[in-house]
């Protein structure tokens, strides 16, 4: 398959298989999701669940020890979190607040 086509028939975001483990604790245990095109995708889950982990390592807050993020079939897993934001991809935060000044 050339790229052209393997990026014209890949989901805007995937995560591929992420596993996440700060020390011993697992965070993340091989975790996968596809986001199609006009789609909208809920992550619940209670405290402790792994949410913000999981949005921190699709947006590159985090780099995952297995498994990857691609963008319409790129693989940005490691790229900084400017980079990734400039192929379209930015996260918000649950707790907002104006700056001190
Ligand atoms: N920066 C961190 N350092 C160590 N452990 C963390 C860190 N962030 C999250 N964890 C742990 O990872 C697990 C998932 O946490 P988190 O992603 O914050 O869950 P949620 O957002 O669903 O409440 C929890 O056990 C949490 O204690
Ligand atoms: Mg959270």
């Amino acid at each position: 398959m050339t790229a052209a086509r393997k990026e014209r028939q890949a989901p805007p975001l995937a995560v591929r298989s992420a596993t996440l483990r700060f020390g011993g604790v697992t965070a993340l245990d091989d975790v996968s999701i596809e986001v199609r095109e006009d789609e909208l995708l809920a992550i619940i889950g209670p405290n402790g669940a792994g949410k913000t982990s999981f949005l921190n390592v699709t947006a590159g807050f985090y780099r995952p020890q297995q498994g990857c993020v691609e963008l319409i079939g790129q693989d940005v897993t490691g790229l900084r979190v400017d980079q990734i934001a400039r192929r379209g991809l930015a996260r918000t935060f649950q707790g907002t607040h104006l700056f001190g000044g």
